[in-house]
């Protein structure tokens, strides 16, 4: 063959090569993707070491820093990415929810209950959610503004004379008494005992190794679920017999019925009530914890927030009239605050997923299977969507924040339904906090201890002093 005729056989192998390369780029766009920057770590235990010898917060935000605001890590014997901007959030949240599943420790799912909605995704969860939405509205809980004004009086009088409490252990006994009556309505005290005893020693166990070795926190967690079970199973059988149309949680669940007519089962609604009890008790207690700290440390805003408290309280006859709903819809301090206090503590510093399918997402692939992990607290503390993010600025709420930046209750199906609940308390607790009492932290200790959110070191000891009103 001769030079020239050679050379042009050359030229038109490499363009049909070409050809041929670019077609295949335009079937299989996947296949341009690649994996997300960042490291798997170690063989099996990946960068789990890493994460849990550090703060978890330093281990994500200097990931972040290293490889930008979409990266790989391999925790927990899981490969994941970590989302840290608020398009990607939204991306996995909302806009795909479809292609990304909840997912939790199997070890977890069996103390909650597997029929509660955080596990599930479509009808079932559509269905449940609707239910546990509507008992929670501004329609449904604006009738509870005086039982919980009544709990969180009744729980800081126990608090005061100057005896060292652990606010979050006493925050938490407030949450779950709301959450009681949330789901309950007026619980007669037997039920409640019971309920508050067994659901302790649930709440014990559910951080503990899981093992089903006798004597562990885990295994009596587990004796302690089933008993639980026993007892709400008793009180529907009660409010069954009684017909009555509650509009309570309880109320809900029990008189729904599906397409077919079908209503939940016993085990379905445990599953429920224990789900929300779960969802509403640390939560709310670790950011009103925060509160406490936050205000003891800024004598100037404390007396910001006393002065919007104290001109109500007045209005209210120095408190011989009860809050009203409207009241509490018009603490326009005290609620920048609340919001400063869920962006800067970020108690939920980020959520879990799985891709159920191979997601490309900015020209990175998410494989099937992989875990997805949105990161709050990134968003949250990202200079360019909140200046000065380790500055607690209340007044940064003067102007709403972007779209999809402030997502402390989540977003999308399954974003936190409690979340007008939750704020109603800390309202109530914070207007009772501040006109009648003045408290001291005990102690120097700064820093954060996770249990697994994030609260003050040794839950924030402090003493209460009620205050003379004359
Ligand atoms: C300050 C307090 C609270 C915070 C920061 C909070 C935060 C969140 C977040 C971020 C989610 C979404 C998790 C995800 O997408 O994986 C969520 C879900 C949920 N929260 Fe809350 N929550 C709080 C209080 C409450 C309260 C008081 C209740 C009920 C009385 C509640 C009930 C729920 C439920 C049932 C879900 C699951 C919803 C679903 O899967 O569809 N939460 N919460």
């Amino acid at each position: 063959m001769e030079k020239p005729e050679f050379l042009a056989y050359v030229v038109i192998f490499l363009l049909a090569l070409l050809f041929y390369i670019l077609r295949r780029e335009k079937r299989e766009p996947k296949h341009r993707a690649k994996l997300p920057p960042g490291s798997l770590g170690w063989p099996y235990i990946g960068e789990t070491l890493q994460l849990y010898s550090q703060d978890p917060n330093v281990f994500f935000a200097a990931k972040q820093k290293r490889y930008g605001e979409i990266f790989k890590t391999h925790i927990l014997g899981c490969p994941c990415v970590m989302l840290a901007s608020p398009e990607a959030a939204r991306f996995v949240l909302v806009t795909q929810a479809h292609l990304f599943k909840p997912t939790y420790p199997k070890s977890k799912e069996r103390l909650m209950g597997p029929s509660a909605l955080f596990f599930h995704q479509g009808d079932y969860h559509n269905r449940l959610r609707k239910l546990v939405q509507g008992s929670l509205s501004p329609e449904a809980i604006r009738n509870l503004v005086a039982d919980i004004e009544a709990l969180a009086v009744s729980a800081l009088d126990s608090w005061a004379g100057g005896c060292v409490i652990n606010t979050f252990h006493e925050m938490k006994k407030f949450s779950f008494e709301v959450g009681i009556l949330a789901i309950f309505g007026r619980l007669e005290a037997h039920y409640r005992e019971e309920l508050k005893k067994n659901y302790c020693i649930v709440d014990r166990g559910y951080n503990s190794f899981p093992t089903n070795i006798p004597g562990t926190p885990y295994k009596k967690a587990l004796s302690a679920r089933k008993r639980l079970s026993k007892i709400l199973s008793e009180l529907i059988g009660e409010r069954k017999e009684k017909r009555l149309a509650d509009k309570d949680l309880l109320g809900s669940l029990l008189n729904s019925k599906d397409e077919k007519g079908e209503t939940l089962t016993n085990d379905q609604i445990a599953d429920n009530i224990i789900g929300v009890l779960f969802a509403a008790q640390d939560t709310t207690a670790s950011v009103m914890t925060w509160i406490l700290k936050y205000l003891h440390d800024d004598p100037k805003l404390l007396e910001a927030v006393k002065a919007e408290q104290k001109a109500i309280n007045k209005s209210n006859e120095e408190g011989n009239r009860p809050l009203t709903w409207s009241q509490t819809r018009n603490m326009p301090v005290t609620h920048k605050v609340i919001l400063e206090s869920l962006r800067m503590a970020s108690i939920i510093s980020f959520t879990f997923r799985e891709a159920v399918a191979d997601v490309e997402f900015k020209g990175y692939l998410i494989p099937k299977g992989w875990k997805v992990m949105p990161l709050f607290r990134n968003i949250h503390h990202d200079p360019k969507f909140f200046p000065d993010p380790q500055k607690f600025d209340p007044s940064r709420f003067e102007v709403a924040p972007k779209p999809n930046t402030f997502v402390p209750f989540g977003n999308g199906v399954h974003a936190c339904p409690g979340n007008e609940l939750a704020k109603l308390e800390m309202l109530i607790m914070t207007h009772h906090l501040v006109t009648k009492f003045r408290w001291e932290v005990v102690g120097f200790q700064s820093g954060i201890q996770y249990g697994p959110f994030p609260v003050p070191v040794n839950g924030l000891p402090a003493r209460l002093w009620k205050q003379s009103t004359t």
